[in-house]
């Protein structure tokens, strides 16, 4: 589905994202994404921070195209399609322990909403992290981690969940967030046993399972995807190690 849709709220997060809610009549899970656009750039994938009735994603200004999207205000107009992806499963029942890095807090904040989960939430300064607010109000504990300490614990959402799983079990790890903190988090869930779910980006241009751009050891992170639970992961060997780039070039995470 693709419709223009305005501009209800943007609000400034911090010094470089911004949350955009508008009003798309569609069911969205925690974990979904769109792919938007609107004159002067490419269409691009966001995840919804938010899967109400009311909508929104949260940019981060990286490059032309979110710079695009971060000079649009209130009552302006963009073209959205979507929701797109498998979301994260949230069956109740189970322990949640959440985790964003960055501005993967956008994709994560609706399981915080609708779950109350137990969630972590990391940047690589106090500034950086986003939505504290929202996790703030919904979930039953909110810990932060910073590379510099600036703020909360005194390194990364991966050394912080080794601690907090230690005080206590979790049926189920959630996350998204850069690939690299992926990557050791689902190490250290392998190592305490503990199962995973974890949300991945590949350079996407339908979205929609169509044109194999995203594509990952067989899987179409956009259609699969984005989230994979520890035992798909198990079979990827690009996980952490590479991805592809908009014209297929291949770009390594680590030397
Ligand atoms: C499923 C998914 C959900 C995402 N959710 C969010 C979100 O909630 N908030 C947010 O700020 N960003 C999100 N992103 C990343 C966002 O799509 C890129 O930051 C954006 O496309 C960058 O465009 P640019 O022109 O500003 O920067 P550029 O300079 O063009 O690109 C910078 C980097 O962004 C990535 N990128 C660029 N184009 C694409 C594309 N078409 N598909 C995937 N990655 C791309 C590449 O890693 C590239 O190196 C998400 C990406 C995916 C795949
Ligand atoms: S972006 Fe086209 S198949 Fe995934």
């Amino acid at each position: 589905m693709s419709e223009y849709v305005k501009i209800l709220k943007a609000t400034e997060n911090n010094y470089d994202t911004k949350t955009f809610e508008f009003e798309l009549d569609a069911e969205a899970k925690p974990g979904q994404f769109v792919m938007v656009w609107c004159p002067g750039m490419e269409e691009i994938p966001m995840s919804l921070s938010s899967t109400g009735k009311i909508k929104s994603i949260s940019v981060k200004r990286i490059g032309p195209d979110t710079e695009r999207l971060h000079q649009l205000k209130e009552g302006d107009v963009i073209g959205v399609r979507g929701p797109y992806g498998n979301g994260y499963d949230l069956s109740p029942g189970r322990e949640y322990l959440i985790i964003g890095g960055g501005i993967g807090t956008a994709s994560i904040m609706p399981a915080v909403e609708a779950t109350g989960a137990d969630t972590i939430i990391g940047g690589r300064s106090e500034r950086d992290l986003v939505l504290r607010d929202r996790a703030e109000k919904a979930a039953k504990n909110v810990w932060y981690s910073t590379d510099d300490g600036s703020f909360g614990f005194h390194g990364n959402t991966v050394q912080l969940m080794k601690e907090k799983y230690a005080e206590k079990k979790y049926d189920c790890v959630v996350a998204c967030g850069p690939e690299v903190m992926l990557f050791f988090l689902y190490k250290a869930c392998q190592e305490l046993g503990v199962e995973c779910q974890l949300s991945l980006e590949r350079h996407m241009k339908c979205g929609a399972g169509v044109c194999g751009c995203c594509v990952m050891d067989g899987q179409r992170v956009c259609k699969d995807g984005p989230v994979f639970t520890s035992a798909q992961i198990a079979e990827m060997k690009d996980f952490g190690v590479q991805k592809r780039d908009e014209c297929g070039r291949v770009v390594k995470f680590r030397k």
